[in-house]
């Protein structure tokens, strides 16, 4: 099984991550934990990009789209084991709704996003953290051009349409004490896994 989790800068993913991992692995699930951008070449470059104080201008965004794209193919071999297995679960930081929510900008059709990730698989489940931006943005180290307050507004607010449009999403309110998000997962988990 596949599953991510999404959110804005500063939403908490990679702490729930951790602590679902955790959870798994008591339970007895075989698990791997796999983050985006990856540490490959391609996500080397990326992250340089990231820090390129234009990084939210147009070309940079249509660069950045098909640098997301190739690096995720990376994770490809891996996601596939994991979905054609019951007992691997893969829980990924990110995936590409992170450029569906992120890369979404108006010189940029959506469509074009889907289709340069056509080769990727889906997620069977993702799971939304949802924050309000002025909150994210504090827990932000702002090295990154993306992590300003009105950036991250329309992101979220893009997160939160997937909503109605795509499948297997679910919101979990981050912006609740650490237990408590973690123990909201856990219930949409045991739900997705018949426990
Ligand atoms: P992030 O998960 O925030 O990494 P870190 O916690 O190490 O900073 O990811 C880095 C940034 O990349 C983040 O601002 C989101 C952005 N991003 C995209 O814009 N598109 C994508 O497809 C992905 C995977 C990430």
């Amino acid at each position: 099984m596949y599953i991510v989790l999404e959110g804005i800068d500063g939403a908490g993913k990679s702490t729930q991550t951790d602590l679902l991992n955790d959870w798994l692995e008591s339970l007895g699930y075989k698990t791997k934990k796999m983050v985006e951008p990856t540490t490959s070449d391609i996500g080397k470059l990326i992250r340089k990009e990231l820090k390129n104080p234009d990084a939210t201008g147009d070309i940079n965004q249509q660069m950045l789209t098909l640098l997301f794209a190739a690096d995720r193919l990376t994770l490809k071999e891996e996601i596939m084991d994991a979905k054609g297995s019951k007992d691997i679960i893969l829980i990924s930081d990110r995936s590409f709704y992170s450029s569906i929510c992120y890369q979404n900008n108006s010189s940029i059709d959506s469509s074009w996003i889907y289709e340069v990730n056509i080769h990727t698989p889906r997620p069977d489940l993702t799971i939304l953290l949802d924050l309000d931006e002025r909150e994210a943005i504090t827990r932000c180290d702002r090295e990154e051009a993306f992590e300003n307050l009105q950036f991250l507004e329309k992101t979220r607010n893009n997160y939160l349409s997937l909503k109605g449009t795509e499948e297997n999403i679910e919101i979990v309110d981050a912006s609740l004490s650490l237990e408590m998000v973690q123990e909201n997962i856990r219930k949409i988990i045991k739900e997705k896994l018949d426990l």
